[in-house]
């Protein structure tokens, strides 16, 4: 089954990002917010973000209008009923996004697949939310997801290779480069960049260098296009520790406990780029 349509649940950093790629590629897309408010901000954003790639030349006006014309932002969870497919990026927390899949389930078509763009939970433990275990799956987006080639396709224990042939396929129908790992906590990439990013935010919080030297090393040494402190800004410091905590249950590794610098960012709200502060300060 071609996907033809697409849900999005959450309108944060990695829902608007995925909706303007569907978008692109000639899906429609039915992005549910809980606030309207949040659903006419990331219109609005995506207007904005069009309207930039017109004034570059990489858009005409008529395409841009076709992908506005194809995203539909509401806050019914009941709209996602007719999607082929529909992907979850709502916050990095398991209780809520088993909740979530159990809602969808309900709502759902049977032959809708449910796909989730957690950085590290178990899909098995959403898949299990639901009568169809088989059409679960992950499907992770990298941040910015418009700019990033890469998706990483999960397969949970549970999931056919029906699904797993469709959500590739999607994958590529969006532009991506789809990479298939098994439901292990942080499957490929997150397992490898999170010990670099958590060790970079224990050796700023030591004082063995400062913020932008050590950003400035990552990047002059190692070729990197942005430092580790910048890099922890951009995922976002909330999420950033909801990741290394998701990988410290499933490995106890030292390297993946959370340097207590982030948690204590995340109490104070210091979230990077989404709240303008962060290890750097955002202008709003
Ligand atoms: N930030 C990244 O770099 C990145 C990259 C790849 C994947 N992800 C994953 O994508 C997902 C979303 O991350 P994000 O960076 O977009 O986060 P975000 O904080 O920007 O957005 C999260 C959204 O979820 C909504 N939300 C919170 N609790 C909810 C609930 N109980 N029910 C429904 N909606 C709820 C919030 O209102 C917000 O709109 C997470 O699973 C994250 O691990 C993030």
């Amino acid at each position: 089954m071609a996907i033809k349509r697409v849900g999005i649940v959450g309108a944060g950093i990695m829902g608007s990002g995925v909706a303007e790629v569907a978008a692109k590629a000639g899906i429609e897309v039915v992005l549910r917010s809980r606030a309207q408010s949040t659903a006419d901000a990331m219109v609005a954003g995506l207007e904005k973000s069009l309207a930039k790639q017109v004034e570059r030349g990489k858009l005409d006006d008529a395409e841009r209008g076709a992908v506005l014309g194809r995203v539909r932002a509401v806050t019914d969870l009941g709209e996602l009923a007719d999607c082929d497919l529909v992907l979850e990026s709502i916050v990095e927390d398991l209780a809520a996004k088993k909740h979530l899949f159990n809602e969808l389930d309900r709502i759902c078509a049977d032959r809708a697949i449910l796909a989730t763009n957690t950085s590290t939970l178990p899909v098995i433990e959403m898949a299990m939310e639901t009568g169809r275990p088989d059409r679960v799956c992950g499907v992770h987006f990298f941040n910015p997801a418009p700019m990033m080639a890469l998706v990483e396709i999960v397969r949970a224990i549970t999931t056919s290779d029906e699904t797993i042939d469709e959500t590739t396929a999607f994958a590529t129908t969006c532009g991506k480069n789809p990479v298939q790992v098994k439901d292990q906590a942080g499957f490929i990439v997150n397992a490898l960049l999170f010990p670099y990013l958590n060790n970079a935010a224990k050796l700023y919080d030591a004082g063995v260098a400062t913020r932008d030297d050590i950003d400035a090393a990552m990047k002059g040494g190692c070729n990197f296009p942005m430092g580790p402190l910048e890099l922890l800004d951009l995922v976002g410091l909330d999420t950033s520790l909801a990741i290394l905590e998701a990988l410290y249950a499933e490995f106890k590794d030292p390297n993946y406990a959370a340097a207590p610098v982030l948690r204590r960012m995340v109490s104070a709200e210091r979230l990077g780029r989404k709240t303008s502060l962060g290890f750097y300060e955002y202008k709003r």
